[in-house]
């Protein structure tokens, strides 16, 4: 195989943009071969602006069985990401979820059991932040470890502004039948997961979500939540959708050092020695240990889409690493539903929690959910473009 064949399942906005990148040639080992969309405009979207060597479908199910694909990525709500990477592993085919993995830790641990089965094809998750420079230099000094265990970590992200129009622009938006969930498991999958991957999964999440807070929405909106981890070290998330001049401040305090990364900067606080020796030698009643601060260089690099996609078809054809494991995405994920199983039962969740309690709780937003009749779906103009990038 020179080039791996893809079909993207989903041409919306992000199916879209990735088929207008491999189209404009920024992805050089993969050809896209289908695309499959239930939406007929979407169908005629894509007979209007894709070549005819791009086969087109209106089932996803067509589209893994047309023998057309090695792989395909699925760029679908969030609800059937699960169903479809199975079907086509099932298939023998190499899949990219989309984030979020999925909306619930059972259907994903189904997705996961799959996908064990097949150790031969590559399954990746859509993970593009975890290209970012920044956050893999962060990554690579709080694993390290040279600067002593996490003491606590701080992350608000509050710049995902999203006006009342983005979730009128869809009819599964911002609905527990829809899309499972709010900021959590629409913006910030992309968080949690770098969260986990530079601090590691916490042990105990509590958690206050407000619901349809700053939007005409049945979703939460607001998140505030409080993490513990195995060594005591503590971590505060703070996120939102309706905060039009947000903030992106994510820091880590280490033994001997603190990490902040901010406004696509990253400075780093050192300290000549680690704070628990200090304060165990040190006889000043005031003192403090020394340090400096720096800005951190870092390689520059952040591809995000492409970058993803690139190493998944290396993946594939070379066996290398994939830039992230479609097995990780439940780590995200079980920190998303423990913050809103925590506002739900109104305690502190313990990790791992009960799927199946989580999956009952679900059920019921769900049986009361106010799917949106007569939305029609807006998606962006791509045409001049086959996507560009974000
Ligand atoms: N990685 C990122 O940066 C990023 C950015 C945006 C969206 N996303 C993810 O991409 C996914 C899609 O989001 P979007 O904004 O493109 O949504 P969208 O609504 O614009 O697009 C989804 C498309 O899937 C189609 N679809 C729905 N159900 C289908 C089915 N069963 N079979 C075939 N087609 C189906 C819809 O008709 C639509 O065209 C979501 O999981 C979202 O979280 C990721």
């Amino acid at each position: 195989m020179e080039k791996v064949r893809l079909g993207i399942i989903g041409i919306g906005n992000m199916g879209s943009q990735h088929a207008g990148n491999i189209l404009a040639d920024k992805c050089p080992e993969i050809e896209l071969t289908a695309v499959a969309d239930n939406d007929p405009a979407r169908i005629e979207f894509a007979n209007e602006k894709y070549p005819e060597t791009v086969a087109k479908f209106a089932t996803a199910e067509d589209l893994i069985n047309s023998g057309l694909c090695d792989a395909v990525l699925v760029a679908v709500p969030h609800y059937d990401h699960p169903t479809y990477a199975i079907m086509a592993m099932e298939k023998g085919l190499h899949v990219m979820v989309e984030k979020p993995a999925g909306v619930y830790t059972k259907q994903v641990n189904e997705m996961n059991d799959v996908a064990k089965k097949h150790p031969d094809l590559v399954f990746g998750m859509m993970f593009n932040q975890r290209t970012n420079h920044i956050y893999r230099k962060m990554r690579e000094i709080v694993q390290g470890g040279e600067y002593g265990a996490i003491k606590r970590t701080n992350w608000i992200i509050t710049n995902w502004y999203r006006p009342q129009a983005y979730y009128d622009s869809g009819n599964w938006r911002a609905t527990w039948s829809g899309e499972g969930g709010g900021v959590l498991l629409n913006q910030c999958p992309h968080q949690l997961d770098l969260f986990q991957w530079i601090c590691g999964m916490p042990t105990k999440v509590s958690a206050h979500l407000h619901f349809g807070k700053w939007h005409d929405i049945e979703v939460e909106d607001d998140v505030t939540a409080y993490m513990e981890f195995e060594n005591g070290a503590t971590g505060v998330f703070v996120t939102t959708t309706g905060d039009a001049c947000g903030s992106n401040r994510f820091e880590v305090q280490l033994e001997r050092g603190k990490i902040v990364a901010e406004d696509d900067k990253l400075y780093f606080y050192e300290l000549e020695v680690s704070e628990p020796e200090f304060s165990k030698t040190n006889t000043i009643p005031f003192g403090c240990p020394k340090g400096k601060v720096v800005e951190l260089e870092t390689d520059g690099e952040n591809p995000q889409h492409n970058g993803v996609l690139n190493a998944f078809a290396s993946a594939i054809l070379h066996g290398t690493e994939p830039i992230a494991y479609g097995f990780e995405g439940i780590n995200g994920l079980t920190l998303s539903n423990a913050m809103h199983l925590s506002e739900w039962l109104g305690k502190t969740i313990e990790l791992p929690f009960d799927e199946e309690l989580y999956y009952n709780e679900l059920m019921k937003r769900v049986a009361t959910s106010r799917r949106k009749e007569n939305v029609k779906s807006v998606v962006a103009d791509l045409s001049n473009t086959y996507g560009g990038t974000k």
